[in-house]
């Protein structure tokens, strides 16, 4: 019997997460520290949504000393493999975890936890399994925690403008496969089957602009893309930036 994982899993042993990913994704590392340059390294609270095997909690733990990191994932399986990495990086101190779904903590009446305020957010390739509904009423929740200065970066795959480039995305992926030494179908049999769960579903990709014109609608200023290769974005901005 086929095991069915959650949208954003990946892959069906959590175990494959960490080499898959940076066989199917060109620049995995990359787009991850790129995320965590734009944190202050002064930050003292930081919120990861969807944590996943901890690789973005892990760079913002390394770059930002004193932050306290609270990371959200509704996996199990993949908060428990993200714990054993942070502990074994000696973090465990300044990191915990909230397993939930990050649609319900931006609705809170329908969830126990609730987060205050932080100083800033980051997500890496998570928030892209929400309808573009709820990527708005999350981007508007974050907007409404963020402490006045604070910033979101996430970073996530965008839908391609035109069929050409969704074919030039397509190319530079199974090139970039290649250049590890396999093929994306190769990678791709890793996968699992999954089916959707909470607030997110299969992949729901928005393009850059509807991303950016979310972010003003909730409320974010000095809205900016600080980085972005083929079909993979970081886009985000501020609260309250004097
Ligand atoms: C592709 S992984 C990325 C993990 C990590 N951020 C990284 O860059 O390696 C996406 C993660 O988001 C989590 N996820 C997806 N939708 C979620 C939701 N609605 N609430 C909480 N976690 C979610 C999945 O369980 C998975 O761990």
């Amino acid at each position: 019997m086929t095991q069915t994982i959650y949208p954003g899993e990946v892959f069906t042993n959590t175990a494959d997460f960490d080499s898959g990913i940076r066989q199917l994704l060109p620049r995995y590392d990359e787009m991850l520290e790129a995320v965590t340059t734009c944190v202050p390294s002064n930050c003292q609270t930081v919120i990861d949504l969807g944590c996943g095997t901890g690789e973005l909690s892990l760079k913002i733990l390394q770059h930002c000393p004193e932050a306290q990191v609270l990371a959200v994932d509704y996996s199990p399986r993949m908060v428990e493999f993200a714990r054993a990495k942070v502990t074994g990086a000696g973090y465990s101190d300044r990191w915990h975890a909230i397993y939930g779904d990050f649609g319900d903590l931006a609705t809170p009446t329908q969830d126990k936890h609730t987060i205050q305020s932080t100083q800033a957010c980051v997500s890496s390739l998570a928030i892209h399994h929400l309808s573009d509904e709820m990527k708005l009423t999350l981007f508007q929740w974050i907007a409404s925690i963020l402490e006045p200065g604070g910033c979101f970066w996430n970073v996530d795959p965008v839908l391609p403008e035109t069929p050409q480039l969704a074919e030039v995305y397509k190319t530079v992926r199974e090139k970039w496969a290649a250049q590890q030494g396999t093929t994306l179908e190769a990678v791709r049999a890793k996968i699992g089957t999954s089916q959707p769960q909470g607030h997110s579903g299969q992949d729901r990709l928005a393009t850059l602009e509807a991303h950016l014109e979310m972010l003003k609608s909730a409320g974010f200023d000095a809205i900016a893309v600080p980085w972005k290769y083929y079909g993979f974005a970081i886009f985000g901005g501020y609260v309250g930036r004097r």
